[in-house]
């Protein structure tokens, strides 16, 4: 039954589906592919409410509306304290998390953005020649055989980019990847083991980005560190903030690039056709890499905003504090918005998708991920044009950042 708002409430019948979906995409076979319990989420409306009052949105333009709404606020202390960290930024993993600038609202969040924007500018981007030597010189490395694409490529790549980008001695780049990887748990759990390992790596991160800083300091370099050291003084940015940023475009980068790289390299191998394609069109590099992160996003879902007070979304109705999903997964196949879209069509030009998300938070390093994704896909197809799957992909334990643990190909 759909109540006059057009948000599909909680039947029974309703209720046990969603249930049955929620349970589903936290499975190992609901992470590998999460679309077809989305389309059955899809079927009872573009918005549903879960028995447990959260409520979940499908459709591409009702989650484009949530996230661009600047009455709905990030309030992770709240959250937090609810699940038994009132004292939450004692905690170094959760105040390097949760004090950065992915979790703040304005005006806060408008002049850090403005901050680091001026320092991580499209130019910078662009300069960033490693991206091809990395990319050369990690597929160098491949010896006939299999490999696991995901440890040997997909996940060492965008931290060496990352690295590169901000002045991290690639000597570092080990340790920088083992602590992020430590620390970025506490996105998914809370629990008290999980924070306490988490604090170590922070701790460690911070002493690491806190060093780099001092040495740029004294001694400027052509880095996004030193710019950012540069952005220090009155109105701008303060010691612990620019660690705090630092460590954040760190982590920000890793994991969910690494999906990009391990799915889409996953989803051309399933469809040796279009692999053949980006092969041959280089001109296609830009579409391709826009529809890989469509048809399977490294962020299924944002679920970090709330409303302060009671109101109504592009006719989605939220009480205060009401918990809200938008699962940008399953916008990004809106039979409304993409046509076929369960198909992997690499010239597709139609809705921009929104695994970069939307509004004031959108992706600051989408630029950097499209750059790596396509410098790397196109070439690792043309420097092994006999590339194929040799066995089955392992999802990481996350449904949030959703990727790889294990990409097994054969070169
Ligand atoms: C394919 C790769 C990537 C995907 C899918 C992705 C996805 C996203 C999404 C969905 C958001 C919005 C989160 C929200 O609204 O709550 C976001 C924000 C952000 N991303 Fe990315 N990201 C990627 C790569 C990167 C890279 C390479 C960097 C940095 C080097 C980066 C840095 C950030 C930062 C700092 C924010 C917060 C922006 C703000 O709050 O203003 N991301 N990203």
């Amino acid at each position: 039954m759909q109540p006059p708002n057009g948000q599909s409430g909680s039947s029974t019948d309703t209720s046990q589906i969603i249930t049955e979906v929620l349970d589903g995409i936290y499975s190992e076979s609901g992470r590998a592919n999460p679309y077809p319990l989305y389309a059955r989420l899809r079927e009872l409306g573009p918005v549903v409410t879960a028995p447990n009052g959260t409520v979940l949105i499908t459709g591409y333009h009702e989650q484009l509306a949530f996230m661009k709404d600047h009455r709905l606020l990030k309030l992770p202390g709240r959250r937090l304290a609810a699940t038994g960290w009132p004292d939450w930024k004692e905690h170094p993993s959760l105040r390097l998390m949760f004090d950065s600038m992915m979790f703040l609202n304005p005006p806060e969040h408008t002049r850090l953005r403005r901050l680091v924007s001026a320092a991580f500018t499209p130019g910078r981007v662009q300069r960033l020649r490693p991206v091809e030597q990395i990319t050369e010189g990690m597929l160098e490395s491949f010896s006939p055989g299999t490999v696991n694409w995901v440890e040997h490529f997909a996940l060492p790549m965008p931290i060496a980019v990352v690295g590169a980008l901000l002045g991290v001695p690639a000597s570092d780049w080990p340790l920088f990847q083992s602590l992020a990887a430590a620390w970025t748990l506490v996105l998914d759990d809370v629990s008290p083991a999980t924070v306490e390992r988490a604090d170590r790596s922070a701790i460690e991160m911070e002493e690491c980005v806190a060093r780099l800083a001092e040495d740029r300091a004294k001694q400027p370099q052509d880095d996004l560190i030193s710019a950012m050291v540069a952005a220090q003084g009155d109105d701008k940015l303060t010691r612990r903030e620019l660690v705090t940023m630092a460590a954040l475009l760190l982590v920000a980068g890793f994991e969910t690039t690494s999906g990009l790289l391990s799915k889409g390299l996953a989803a051309l191998l399933n469809h040796p056709e279009q692999a053949d394609r980006l092969r041959a069109e280089p001109e296609l590099a830009g579409p391709a890499i826009e529809e890989l992160v469509r048809y399977d996003a490294p962020v299924q879902f944002v679920a970090n905003r709330t409303a302060e007070e009671d109101l109504e979304v592009a006719g989605i109705k939220l009480a205060a504090r009401q918990p809200v999903w938008a699962l940008i997964g399953a916008g990004n196949r809106d039979p409304n918005v993409f046509s076929r879209p369960d198909e992997l069509v690499l010239d597709r030009q139609e809705a921009p998708p929104l695994s970069y998300g939307g509004g004031i938070h959108y992706c600051i390093g989408a630029a950097l991920a499209r750059l790596e994704a396509q410098v790397a896909l196109p070439t690792v197809l043309r420097r092994f044009p006999d590339i194929e799957l040799a066995g089955p992909p392992v999802p990481r334990a996350s449904h949030l950042i959703s990727g790889l643990l294990s990409l097994p190909v054969s070169v």
